[in-house]
């Protein structure tokens, strides 16, 4: 699996999404669609971008009991996505009910990675709010670990910490980072940030940059900069 620059897609509505998508002509970059495009476009969008031949990491996270996880990725891997996610949170039998969901009758499979602790989450709120007392890298960890155990192909984590999941899984369990901001450009409400160079140093396998590719005055050059620094 190469290391990829994937384009997070922000967008309320499909015609905004595919006309930024148009600006691209004959580039086929591998796209993130979250909540707030999937929610407001619906399944559709997600065969639309896949007809222009684009690869899709589709960031649902879910979060259920095991049957209903097992049941809507079966959905999700109909839709022929490259890769989704949950949160590892729900524990080992809920991760292998989605593997389990995920895998078409022919074998294959997305990529299936796992949130494991919001990076917007602290320790503070971990202890007061969820009453998890261990410090928050051993949590992360521990998470991974989890995901490891269930058959999962990686984690969403902060590329600050794409090496330390590498020595706790192994090299080929596969980091995707976002927080990634060019060395000029602006942090927006992000805290913990590397550049793109930066992320390739620390190991990330694919990093996941939303505005400064999507805001910027000419986001086609802001990607290949990104593929440029991350990729080489
Ligand atoms: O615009 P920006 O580059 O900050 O976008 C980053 C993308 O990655 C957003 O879609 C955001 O929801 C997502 N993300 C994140 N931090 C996480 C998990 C997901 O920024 N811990």
């Amino acid at each position: 699996m190469g290391k990829d620059v994937i384009i997070a897609c922000d967008f309320d509505s499909a015609e905004k999404c595919l006309a930024f998508l148009d600006k691209f002509e004959g580039k086929k970059p591998f796209v993130k669609i979250g909540m707030e495009l999937f929610y407001g476009a619906g399944p559709d969008i997600v065969r639309q971008i896949k007809e222009r031949g684009h690869k899709i990491f589709l960031d649902l996270k879910l979060c259920d009991i095991p049957n209903t996880v097992k049941k809507s990725m079966a959905v999700l891997s109909r839709l022929d996505v490259d890769m989704t996610n949950l949160h590892a949170f729900g524990t080992i039998p809920m991760m292998e009910a989605a593997i389990e969901g995920l895998t078409r009758p022919d074998g294959t499979r997305p990529i299936l990675i796992a949130v494991t602790q919001l990076t917007s989450t602290d320790e503070a709120h971990m202890k007061s709010d969820l009453l998890i007392n261990e410090p928050i890298d051993k949590v992360v960890m521990h998470y991974a670990q989890n995901a490891k155990v269930a058959g999962l192909d990686g984690v969403v984590c902060s590329p600050l910490e794409a090496g330390k999941v590498h020595d706790a899984c192994g090299n080929g369990f596969l980091t995707v980072t976002p927080g990634v901001r060019f060395s000029d450009g602006d942090v927006g409400d992000q805290k913990r940030i590397t550049t793109p160079e930066g992320a390739k140093a620390l190991g990330s396998d694919y990093i996941v940059v939303g505005r400064p590719i999507t805001a910027a005055e000419d986001p086609v050059a802001a990607y290949e900069r990104c593929v440029k620094e991350f990729v080489g």
